[in-house]
């Protein structure tokens, strides 16, 4: 299912601000080194999205769940101000050897700080203390509830929670795809919607992206 007509989505992509050459460079060699994960990557307009929402929440601490090679956390990252500190947790080093070479090309090595990792066990040694401004949730689906829990309990409110590929292609509307990571996502969906201590908006940008914001 096309969540958008394709032809709105090219529009939408000419019509926001353009990509500088690093991250026009960081996508041509994602998609020469990996050309099938490469679909992987936010697109331009989501990586915009990032940004834009990192500044107006004015977020020092972050979190971001699935580096690749590092688009979004670039994104998020160059939204925050020189002192703001990202989490970014992958378990590829392979992956994430790009990311690490584009960050320090754009100045932002010091802002981002790479964990190698099940993202799981990584937010579950993080303080309980709500103190994140923002996270972002772009690993693997099938743990998303569990990621959900473990990070939204950590936002101070107002805190901000972005969730990419919500819509799973359209699978979570259709009751015949009841694989693993689509019932996961669909179960992650609906226990946001019934959670008394967030607000939230699912936007059909991409493949859905669900804004969290605790109360
Ligand atoms: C969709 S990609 C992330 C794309 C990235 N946000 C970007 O803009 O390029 C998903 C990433 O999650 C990582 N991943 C998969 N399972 C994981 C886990 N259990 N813990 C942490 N990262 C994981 C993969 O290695 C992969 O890099």
């Amino acid at each position: 299912m096309d969540i958008v007509d394709p032809a709105v989505s090219d529009y939408l992509l000419a019509h926001c601000t353009p990509p500088d050459a690093l991250l026009r460079e960081l996508i041509t060699e994602t998609a020469r080194a990996f050309p099938r994960p490469a679909g992987m990557q936010v697109s331009h307009d989501e990586g915009e999205l990032l940004t834009m929402l990192t500044r107006l929440v004015g977020a020092r601490r972050a979190v971001e769940l699935g580096v690749f090679t590092g688009y979004s956390s670039i994104c998020i990252a160059r939204g925050m101000p020189a002192d703001g500190h990202l989490l970014a947790c992958d378990v590829s080093e392979q992956w994430t050897s790009i990311a690490r070479r584009y960050w320090k090309r754009a100045g932002l090595e010091d802002r981002i700080e790479l964990r190698l990792g099940p993202a799981l066990d990584t937010l579950r040694a993080l303080p309980a203390e709500p103190v994140l401004d923002l996270a972002f949730i772009d690993a693997d689906k099938g743990n998303y509830p569990l990621y959900y829990s473990e990070l939204v309990s950590r936002l101070r409110p107002g805190g901000l929670l972005i969730l990419d590929n919500v819509l799973m292609g359209g699978e979570v509307l259709n009751p015949a795809f009841s694989d693993g990571d689509t019932a996961a996502v669909r179960r992650t969906n609906e226990i946001i919607v019934g959670d008394d201590r967030v607000e939230s908006v699912m936007l059909p940008v991409r493949d859905g992206v669900t804004l969290v914001r605790k109360r």
